[in-house]
């Protein structure tokens, strides 16, 4: 298949939008308790871009990050979740043995030249987190980051600490302000974490710490009583330069462009929507199979780097809110929906 010349790649991906492009991250948080810990928090997201980049992108499908779910539902639900997370309740789980042999298959056909995160949902309601965890480890030799909101940090400790060690990077996200109830029970667990942690690992090279709970995010999806809609705006263009969340993900054995799409009949059969009309056109889009012969996989790859149709279903014109809203009564457990 025809490959983009050198100038149009570092166009293009220079235009990547993403976190990075929003990062309003600072480090002296109000009223933040771990505000001390000031060397801790996160600066950019993504690597820096390797020499040879186009060398690579020529070689093999290259894309920026690969996202992996190791657990679908969530035990937080914030209004705006680039992952559509707080539709999904704990337990929505994934095949967690069907996850290892995807990443088993898709890692040595591919470059992932940024990182790999291993998150959700939240990562550490899955009992085999790790597994994945280890899966990608043994397959990828770049960055690793494992993203928790902090709610089971504190439980989970030995094991990830132990993998701090072996260069993956925790990435603890808080969302809760800490002046609420719940708040300061989070920030605790946070501090206790930190306490256990700090003679056993370097945490300035391994923890990273960020506090969306004062910026500001927006709905990814429109709320109609409790159904949710897509936007259809009509200008794909900006819809995907206010993305958020442009990374590729790795779900029930395919790669699909980014969550919202990889997670869509999950999210919309929590909400009863799986026959809503609205949603039809956008039920059309697939992954590419982790198997597919490797000219699908280099198409897949490029089309990681421009808008597509089914970005018209994210909002062109943002209506901008406080992160740390928690949305109310939209949650349900919701199985893995399978395509193969
Ligand atoms: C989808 S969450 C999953 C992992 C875990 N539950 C957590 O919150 O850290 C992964 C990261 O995406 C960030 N995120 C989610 N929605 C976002 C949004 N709309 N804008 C910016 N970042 C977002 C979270 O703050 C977190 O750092
Ligand atoms: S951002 Fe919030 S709702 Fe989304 S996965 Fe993380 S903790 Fe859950
Ligand atoms: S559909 Fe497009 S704009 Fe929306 S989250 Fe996915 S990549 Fe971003």
């Amino acid at each position: 298949m025809p490959r983009l010349s050198s100038e149009k790649f570092y166009e293009t991906l220079n235009n990547l939008s993403g976190t990075d492009k929003f990062n309003l991250q600072q480090p002296k948080k109000r009223n933040s308790p771990l505000k001390k810990y000031n060397g801790l928090y996160k600066k950019k997201s993504v690597s820096p871009q390797p020499d040879n980049l186009y060398q690579l992108y020529l070689e093999k499908p290259t894309i920026r990050v690969l996202n992996i779910h190791a657990h679908n539902g969530c035990n937080l639900a914030c209004k705006g979740c680039n992952h559509n997370s707080p539709f999904l309740a704990p337990g929505s789980s994934l095949n967690v043995d069907m996850m290892i042999e995807d990443i088993e298959t898709i890692l040595p056909r591919i470059n992932v030249w940024s990182h790999i995160s291993v998150l959700g949902g939240e990562a550490l309601l899955e009992p085999r987190c790790e597994e994945i965890l280890t899966a990608v480890e043994k397959n990828y030799n770049g960055r690793i980051k494992l993203y928790s909101n902090a709610t089971l940090l504190y439980e989970n400790r030995e094991w990830i600490v132990k993998h701090m060690n072996r260069g993956v990077k925790l990435y603890v996200t808080l969302h809760l302000n800490p002046l609420s109830k719940s708040g300061k029970i989070l920030y605790k667990n946070v501090e206790k974490f930190i306490k256990y942690a700090k003679d056993k690992t370097e945490l300035e090279d391994h923890l990273h710490l960020s506090e969306p709970w004062d910026e500001s995010w927006f709905d990814i999806v429109k709320h109609e009583g409790d159904k949710i809609y897509p936007y259809n705006d009509n200008n794909i263009d900006q819809s995907w330069n206010n993305c958020t969340c442009p990374n590729p993900q790795l779900y029930s054995g395919m790669i699909w462009k980014c969550p919202i799409i990889a997670y869509l009949r999950e999210t919309i059969s929590s909400t009863g929507q799986l026959d809503d009309p609205a949603w039809k056109p956008y039920l059309q889009y697939l992954g590419t199979p982790v198997d597919a012969p490797i000219e699908d996989l280099f198409e897949m790859a490029d089309q990681t780097l421009t808008p597509h149709k089914m970005c018209n279903m994210c909002p062109s014109n943002p209506k901008w809110h406080f992160a740390h809203i928690q949305l109310k009564g939209v949650k349900n457990k919701v199985g893995q929906f399978l395509h193969t």
